[in-house]
């Protein structure tokens, strides 16, 4: 009898090459390797498909993802100026959803009934992995081997490796765990877990240190937007993710784009972050400014408590839910007249927005200057007023009569 198949989620690190063998033996399984292409920095991904081979597995697959990401994941993510706790743009809370949903593809085209991932059961990329898996094919089954096997310590687990066949790592490990892919890379473990201790220099491999790399002139460039996608590069039309890879080469060369924080993950623990996202920033900051000049403003306040919202959601694994979809419509509705230019001046680790034009720009010279072009009605402001300050006026009196004057 032909054997059960289980999809994974291969990284080509140790963990998930461990997986590979465990499943085969420990749940006598056939397993097929999905890695993705989703930007990352670091990897030849061919031979990370041929390690998956070599190691047992019966099928080992490739999929670029880079293009469907930045049309279908990192547009939505702008649209939304998604940052997690107002700090964090999501990076890999971004690349589960996709890889998750090409994992469930991949399941159907092999008739498998399991996926599995190589998460442990302390963070937030298990939780996002379940719970997309779930939302786009409720029956599939799922195996989280780093969860459920005994091998408490990296070393037990390269012993494990060894007397099983599976390669074990001959480099000294990286005292990180990093994940990265184009829209920035998060940084964690080793004495990041003092929160006292400040982060490394190796740490960062995106930007520059602002106190001894960066260039002594600043940097100027500007952004354009269709509808909220960026389309050019000062003046010159360019893809969305053309943008990103050479925004992340401007603001890193600058040394803008690290953020070093204490997060709440979505398990109850907190954690030290450290994170390097020159593009993401500099492009989220660039998308607000030009949100400030084309959103009328109850639509531009409302927004930004969807924001705050859609972050949430997508950082607890809530990619694929129905109020994060009905969310993406409101924010699409925003981006129609979000169109037209920013300018951005990078300098030594800083990143500032020195102008913004737009033909649906709702900045009215004469309503706003105060030289003689002037057209805004100063008296209507005496009434406004009265009305406006009325609450605070009665409440003060009552305050007064009971000889409370200016008491809660
Ligand atoms: N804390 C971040 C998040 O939950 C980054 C997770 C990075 N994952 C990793 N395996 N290093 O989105």
């Amino acid at each position: 009898m032909s054997r059960e198949k289980v999809i994974l989620a291969y990284s080509g690190g140790l963990d998930t090459s461990v997986c590979i063998k465990w499943l085969m033996e420990e749940k006598g399984l056939d397993v097929i390797c999905v890695a993705g292409d989703v930007g990352q920095e670091r990897q030849d991904l061919e031979y990370v498909r041929q390690k998956a081979l070599q190691i047992g597995a019966v099928e080992s697959i490739v999929i670029d993802m880079r293009e469907e990401f930045v049309n279908d994941f990192l547009s939505k993510a702008l649209a939304a100026n998604a940052m997690y706790e107002n700090k964090y743009p999501l990076v890999s809370a971004l690349s589960r959803p996709i890889i998750v949903k090409h994992l469930v593809e991949v399941a159907h085209q092999y008739g498998a009934k399991y996926i599995a991932h190589g998460c442990t059961g302390k963070g937030n990329d298990q939780v996002r992995f379940e719970v997309g898996i779930k939302a786009l094919d409720p029956d599939i089954e799922i195996i989280a081997p780093v969860r459920e096997w005994d091998l408490r310590t990296r070393d037990e687990e390269m012993e494990w490796a060894a007397a099983h066949g599976v390669p074990v790592p001959t480099t000294k490990k990286s005292p990180y765990s990093i994940d990265d892919n184009l829209w920035g890379r998060a940084i964690e473990c080793g004495i990041l877990e003092d929160p006292w201790q400040e982060p490394p220099a190796d740490i960062y491999t995106l930007t520059n240190d602002a106190r001894v790399q960066t260039p002594d002139e600043a940097e100027y460039v500007i952004i354009s937007f269709d509808q909220g996608i960026p389309c050019a590069l000062n003046g010159e039309p360019m893809s969305f993710m053309d943008i990103i890879l050479a925004m992340n080469e401007i603001a890193g060369r600058n040394g803008f784009g690290r953020i070093d924080m204490i997060e709440n993950r979505l398990i109850g623990v907190k954690s030290r972050e450290c994170y390097e996202v020159p593009g993401a920033l500099a492009l989220i900051q660039a998308h607000k400014a030009m949100e400030d000049l084309c959103l009328e403003r109850e639509l531009l306040h409302y927004k930004l408590e969807v924001e705050q919202k859609w972050a949430t959601l997508v950082y607890n694994g809530l990619w694929y839910s129905p109020l994060k979809e009905a969310l993406d419509g409101f924010c699409a509705t925003t981006q129609r007249l979000v169109t037209g230019d920013v300018r951005l001046r990078f300098f030594k680790g800083s990143c500032v927005t020195v102008g913004r034009r737009s033909e649906y720009s709702l900045y009215d010279y004469s309503l706003a200057t105060y030289d003689a072009a002037d057209a805004f009605d100063h008296s209507a402001a005496k009434g406004f007023i009265e009305l406006h300050g009325l609450p605070t006026k009665v409440w003060a009196r009552q305050r007064r009569k009971v000889g409370r004057d200016g008491e809660i």
